[in-house]
């Protein structure tokens, strides 16, 4: 049986004080199904109630006005503990792919200099390569990163040199599922879901090659969101499970818990979206001292 995550216990959230879906950049927006507040206050909550059920914490950022798909705190950008020569926290700054969303990353850069985060960005900000966090997972002392939708591929060098870690970059080409979080999520030391359709057919050979026993989704079952789930411990908080999926789940010996998040589904985005975790630790979760991009 594979070791618990060491990471996945401490979340940054975002209120979703002024969640709407506004324009559409990805498939699953529609201006004319807009979200219910109460609803999604509601389906809010039970996410940070189950984490805390799980024995995790959650910190809260109150949403800006301007921002409404900032709710998906993933993509607010990659923080550690630990990094290269500073006060002991790092944070990489997203630089999002959508003009829409840029304006979050000023308030994320405060919230994490706040909280003592030195923060870095992939290339100059502004004029760097376009980098979003729900596209980079820290997995078996690798960077895990998606790329193509969202991310670009130049990134890649740049995470790989700032941080000091080797990235494994894999070429996202299915646009329903345009980040990595989508289709990947590690379980723990040796499992992790995957979902083969998201990739080049040589990327999703490499991902698969990465982790010792993938649970693999099909397209239909990943399109449930059921990859963009998160772990604590052996709880994994789902938005939806497949029977099959829960059935290898539980054979592994996770508890499946569902926590309904349809209104935020109405956004592009699940649980795993909604959650930024804080204490992956760079030197434990990613091995640092060999800069370099493996990309098939
Ligand atoms: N509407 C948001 C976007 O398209 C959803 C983000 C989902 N977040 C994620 N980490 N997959 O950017």
């Amino acid at each position: 049986m594979g070791e618990q995550l060491t990471w996945g216990r401490e979340y940054l959230m975002v209120a979703p004080d002024h969640f709407r879906v506004e324009y559409a950049i990805n498939p699953f927006m529609d201006l004319s199904t807009q979200p219910d507040p109460v609803t999604t206050r509601a389906q809010w909550d039970a996410i940070i109630a189950g984490i805390e059920a799980a024995g995790g914490a959650v910190e809260v950022l109150g949403q800006r006005q301007d921002s409404p798909d900032m709710v998906y705190a993933m993509n607010l950008g990659l923080p550690f503990q630990g990094g290269p020569g500073t006060v002991g926290r790092t944070a990489v700054l997203s630089h999002m792919r959508y003009a829409e969303r840029r304006n979050e990353t000023e308030t994320a850069e405060q919230w994490f200099r706040d909280h003592e985060f030195a923060t870095v960005s992939v290339g100059a900000q502004g004029v760097g390569a376009h980098f979003e966090a729900g596209d980079a997972f820290a997995w078996r002392g690798d960077l895990v990163v998606g790329f193509g939708p969202r991310t670009e591929r130049l990134a890649l060098k740049h995470l790989a040199t700032e941080l000091d870690v080797r990235v494994q970059g894999l070429e996202i080409v299915h646009p329903g599922m345009y980040h990595l979080d989508l289709s990947f999520c590690p379980l723990d030391s040796e499992r992790a879901m995957v979902c083969p359709a998201a990739f080049t057919e040589a990327s999703a050979r490499q991902l698969l090659d990465l982790v010792p026993e993938a649970l693999v989704l099909s397209e239909e079952e990943a399109m449930s969101f059921c990859a963009n789930s998160i772990v604590i411990g052996r709880t994994i908080l789902m938005p939806a499970c497949p029977d099959r999926v829960r059935a290898q789940l539980e054979a592994w010996d996770f508890e499946v818990v569902i926590v309904g998040v349809e209104e935020f589904v109405k956004g592009g985005g699940a649980i795993r979206c909604l959650t930024n975790p804080l204490d992956v630790t760079l030197g434990r979760d990613l091995r640092t001292g060999e800069a370099k991009v493996v990309s098939a």
